[in-house]
């Protein structure tokens, strides 16, 4: 559907001749509701047209063509021309589109044949989690519905830290006395604890160190005893976390992690090379100086010939552009690694590649207070089973206050509530600030929480179910004219934009800001009209508002990784 907007841009492009972009800033709303439903300020134009924009407005209005539009008057008032949306018009509009589109409404072909990667969650093999990674993971896995949503393809890489001295120390400790058994029972937390318990040892004894160390050189060499470990460690861990990442209804294209790019590693150090970048410190070590843009180097082998996390950062790049063209390459990782990114960028600048230019560092803020029973937080499967938990203890508490339905199964539904509950309270603010996580707040059926929008759709669901029917036939939209019916057609139409503006600043919580919105436009006004034995004509028309309020709640909790629900 062509937002209300979009069409305003279209219809003066068309009266003036000028480019819709023209007019891209001048429509807001009107100051006072009677004015209208859209205000456009000429002034801003006085240039291009070379004329008073009192007189702008007045010609405009002469002659723009309203015919076959939702709009009933476009009336110049001073250098203003404001448009009023006819209700009957504009609800017709709106609902027969969403009730056409379905759940494809607030979609479009806005990125058709453009391709987008996405990299996002990677988490490190045998190091502890960050809740960092779970941040990543819910950013990342919504920008990739949001571009699909689009029409661009997304490509969604998982970059695991698959690699690294972190191996050295688990082979080490395995090799020593690993039990196979805890290995395959649970390999992340298993990894985790031999690297941690190893890297104590090392502390005291040196002779250990050197051993970890000599095992990660037998790795980097392809010893095939140290390959075959490896890919055991790596093998088991990836296979868990797809389980989680199930859990999370969340999906990757490819797992192609840091190991991915060993033997592509050479090939990117020549290009920087041949780029004539390529500068050498005192004790050996080769890098790419960044003294001229007030950073410090970024540094592709250490002085013993070893590679790092930057090389292989470089490596990658230089891959996805060659195999899959893409137009933007997003990097979801956490505001600390900054200047590792601007590092990168500027490096890739000095290459003279245009890929500079794609890449975008989608960072995010810290998460504070998120600890489970088991104490600070080191598994993203701990956050989730205690999400779970505690969803079940509230809706313990809600059906015995029976505000929720009896007989359905509740360990289910606490598992979706608690996941509901840990997205919505990650992306419903912009991703650059901190979160403060409190399992109470994030898990209020009230308020601004995923349960809420679950509870909500749930709501919707049940209305309809009652009425017996989804889509009226012919309904008389001329019935939706009340202020509070009018607004929640009106928050209706806003879906598409506010999907747009998630994918052009790369922020999810533009969805959920218009989630909650829309929530509460149809709050009021469902607790100010009566659906269900309204009368005919006005029971009609209302059951096709709220069956449209169901798709767009539906279709937006979809593109955050909300799972929806038919009851609860
Ligand atoms: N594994 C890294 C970490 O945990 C994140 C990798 C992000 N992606 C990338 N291409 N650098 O910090």
């Amino acid at each position: 559907m062509e937002s209300f907007e979009k069409m305003i841009k279209r219809l003066l492009s068309e009266a003036s001749g000028l480019a819709p972009e023209t007019f891209a800033s001048l429509v807001s709303a009107p100051p006072k509701p009677e004015m209208g439903d859209y205000a456009v300020g000429c002034f801003p134009l006085a240039k291009a047209f070379r004329k008073d924009p009192k007189k702008i407005a007045a010609d405009l209005k002469e002659k723009v063509d309203l015919g076959g539009t939702p709009f009933s008057s476009a009336e110049a008032a001073g250098p203003y021309l404001n448009f009023r949306l006819d209700d009957a018009a504009m609800a017709r509009l709106v609902l027969e589109a969403i009730r056409q589109e379905g759940e494809r409404f607030g979609h479009s072909d806005f990125g058709a044949g453009k391709t987008v990667i996405v990299d996002f969650s990677s988490p490190n093999i045998a190091k502890p989690f960050h809740i960092g990674h779970l941040r990543s993971t819910v950013i990342g896995a919504s920008l990739y519905k949001i571009y699909g949503a689009l029409g661009y393809k997304p490509i969604g890489i998982n970059h695991l830290g698959d690699w690294g001295t972190q191996f050295g120390m688990v082979m080490a400790a395995f090799e020593e006395d690993g039990s196979k058994e805890a290995l395959e029972k649970s390999p992340i937390s298993y990894s985790l604890k031999l690297y941690v318990d190893y890297n104590k040892k090392c502390e005291l004894d040196p002779q250990a160190r050197e051993l970890a160390k000599s095992w990660f050189v037998r790795l980097e060499e392809k010893d095939a005893k140290a390959l075959d470990l490896w890919s055991m460690f790596r093998d088991l861990s990836l296979r868990k976390f797809e389980k989680i990442y199930e859990r999370l209804g969340v999906g990757f294209d490819y797992y192609t992690g840091e190991s991915f790019y060993n033997d592509k590693m050479e090939g990117a150090f020549q290009r920087v090379e041949k780029a004539g970048i390529l500068s050498r410190s005192e004790d050996g070590a080769e890098m790419i100086d960044l003294d001229d843009y007030g950073m410090p180097p970024f540094i592709l082998k250490k002085s013993d010939g070893a590679t790092l996390y930057a090389t292989r950062e470089i490596a990658a790049a230089l891959y996805r552009e060659e195999t899959y063209s893409p137009s933007l390459l997003l990097y979801v990782v956490g505001t600390p690694q900054e200047l590792h990114f601007r590092q990168f960028v500027q490096s890739l600048k000095l290459m003279k590649l245009d890929l500079a230019d794609k890449i975008v560092h989608v960072k995010f803020g810290h998460v504070h207070g998120m600890s489970t029973r088991k104490g600070e937080v080191v598994l993203l499967e701990d956050v989730l089973d205690e999400a779970a938990a505690k969803a079940l203890e509230k809706i313990e508490e809600n059906l015995a206050a029976g505000k929720l339905e009896q007989g359905v199964e509740k360990m289910a539904l606490a598992e979706s509530v608690g996941i509901g509950a840990i997205i919505i309270n990650d992306l419903k603010h912009r991703r650059e600030r901190d979160v403060s996580f409190d399992w109470e707040q994030a898990l209020r059926f009230d308020g601004e929480t995923g349960p809420y929008l679950q509870y909500s759709l749930a709501r919707v669901k049940g209305i309809l179910r009652k009425a017996g029917v989804e889509h009226p036939s012919s309904p008389d939209y001329s019935q939706l004219c009340e202020p509070e019916t009018r607004a929640l057609v009106r928050a209706l139409a806003d879906f598409p934009a506010a999907v747009e503006k998630a994918a052009r600043d790369n922020e999810p919580s533009h969805v959920t800001t218009y989630l909650f919105d829309l929530t509460k436009a149809f709050n009021l006004f469902y607790t100010r009209h009566r659906v269900i034995g309204a009368g005919k004509e006005k029971e009609g028309a209302r059951i096709g508002l709220v069956s449209a309020a169901g798709v767009a709640l539906a279709n937006g909790m979809r593109l955050l990784g909300v799972p929806v629900l038919e009851r609860m």
